[in-house]
């Protein structure tokens, strides 16, 4: 199948031009100059009117959670809801993160979501890993799933008994990261020092959703960044901080990038648009936005736009972790340290961050590079993945951006009952996917098969040598 992408704008991580795309089969066969494809007509199979629309790499989501277990209960998207919501929304690639439980090998884990994944995702899928028991067999292991295309592990100072890793764990992790070209991925909070503040917090009878904020304060968050930088530098590791929140963990990071250590950071779209206001919402409606890191007060807004600006801040992701706000958010009604962690937002990473083209915060070049291209390189799946180029997998989004939607639980695709950005106007929308040259969404309908997306054998971090 030939197709001729027609009259667009191409959009990439080095600018915008005026260019047809020809596709062939499932990768680009070639970028056009318009004024010469007509002659092309009678050899192509079809041709997608691109007028007034970027032509651009599909989304690239590098931090999910699909079907996972979390506070005694699963995820609500599953790889079949979640993928087919990552594609209404522009993304066409997902990297998502399997969860070692205490006592499992990592292989058996990797297997697990293999499983969960295979048959379902209806775009290509990749993993990373959780390491939450680090002994002798998983550190080996680790050498083991680099070779399998699992190239990044994922630590947590956070969450104290159940994924948390002690400072020398951590370092042990990362001296295997050094030596195998693996990616410690770090989620940089204080645990015991919030699980204190939690403690207290409690004892003195607040219980509401506001509190999981406060109790998470952004010096926790900026000690912990700091102290994985030092630890990654003590192990020779590059080192990637996840969902990164705060002023002053981006400090830490913008410090480090200043004396050329290879540290980098994604940020996520509820740290661009959510506050605190949200979490102390009336009643129990706080609920909805309680995510960890959590959501800050307006003033660090500026600071995460300005790091995605000075690529302090390389990559956004949505880190998707959706909980029903009926059946389990209510898990935490009585006290907050009991509601599932995590924010619903596959679906909404591209339009929300179009929105900061259309304010002024970013180019369109900007964006593309920080939902796509960069994911590509920092995770080992570029130029197949993240561009539109020659021999590029033909992951293609039609976007229009002029046209104006409103986000809401009752159009979006995600398996969850509630938007943490309802009633929200956004200027730009998705009007056409394609994925491996498949067109699995066109004008509002979705042509997309689960189980058609594969998984992506990845290879280490094209940033380094
Ligand atoms: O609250 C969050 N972020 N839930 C998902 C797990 C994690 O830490 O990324
Ligand atoms: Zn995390
Ligand atoms: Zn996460």
């Amino acid at each position: 199948m030939r197709t001729l992408i027609r009259g667009g704008t191409v959009v990439t991580a080095t600018g915008t031009l005026p260019a047809d795309v020809l596709v062939d089969g499932e990768t680009v066969a070639a970028l056009l100059d318009p004024a010469h494809t007509a002659a092309l007509s009678g050899t192509v199979d079809r041709t997608l009117d691109a007028s007034g629309r970027y032509v651009m790499p599909g989304g690239i989501d590098v931090h999910t959670h699909l079907e996972m277990p979390f506070g005694g209960t699963f995820s609500s998207d599953d790889f079949e809801t979640g993928t087919r919501a990552a594609a209404w929304g522009g993304t066409t690639t997902i990297v998502d993160f399997a969860v070692q439980k205490k006592g499992a090998s990592l292989q058996e884990t990797l297997d697990t979501w293999h499983g969960k994944a295979s048959g379902k995702a209806s775009i290509d899928y990749g993993f990373h890993m959780i390491v939450s028991d680090v002994n002798a067999q998983t550190l080996k292991e680790m050498d083991v799933l680099v070779g399998e295309g699992v190239t990044s592990f994922k630590m947590f100072m956070a969450y104290p008994g159940v994924f948390y890793a002690t400072d020398a764990e951590i370092l042990l992790a990362m001296q295997k990261a050094a030596g195998n070209g693996a990616t410690i991925m770090m989620h940089a909070e204080n645990g015991i020092a919030i699980d204190a503040l939690v403690a207290q917090a409690l004892e003195a009878g607040h219980t509401d959703p506001g509190w999981h904020g406060r109790t998470r304060p952004p010096d926790l968050e900026g000690e912990a960044t700091s102290r994985a930088i030092r630890l990654a530098q003590v192990a020779g590791a590059p080192l990637y901080i996840v969902h990164l929140s705060a002023r002053q963990a981006l400090d830490a990071v913008t410090e480090a990038r200043d004396r050329g250590a290879p540290v980098f950071a994604e940020t996520c779209p509820q740290y661009l648009y959510l506050s605190q206001d949200d979490l102390d919402a009336p009643g129990f409606e706080g609920a909805k936005y309680v995510a960890s890191p959590p959501v800050r007060t307006k003033d660090h807004w500026a600071h995460m736009w300005r790091g995605l600006r000075t690529n302090d801040l390389s990559v956004v992701s949505t880190d998707h972790c959706p909980f029903c706000f009926k059946e389990q958010k209510e898990l935490g009604r009585g006290d907050f340290s009991k509601i599932p962690n995590g924010i619903p937002g596959i679906e909404h990473r591209i339009d929300l961050l179009h929105q900061g083209v259309v304010d002024g915060e970013l180019s369109p070049a900007r964006w593309v590079e920080v939902n796509s291209t960069t994911p590509a390189r920092m995770f080992g799946l570029y130029p197949r993945k993240g561009t539109v180029a020659p021999g590029s997998d033909a992951d293609i989004v039609l976007y229009d951006p002029a046209a104006r939607h409103v986000l809401s639980a009752s159009s979006h695709h995600m398996a969850v009952d509630y938007s943490a950005y309802e009633g929200r106007e956004v200027q730009g929308q998705v009007t056409t996917v394609m994925s491996r040259g498949e067109i699995i969404l066109e004008n509002g309908e979705w042509h997309g098969q689960p189980g058609r997306g594969r998984f992506l054998p990845r290879g280490t971090c094209q940033y380094l040598g």
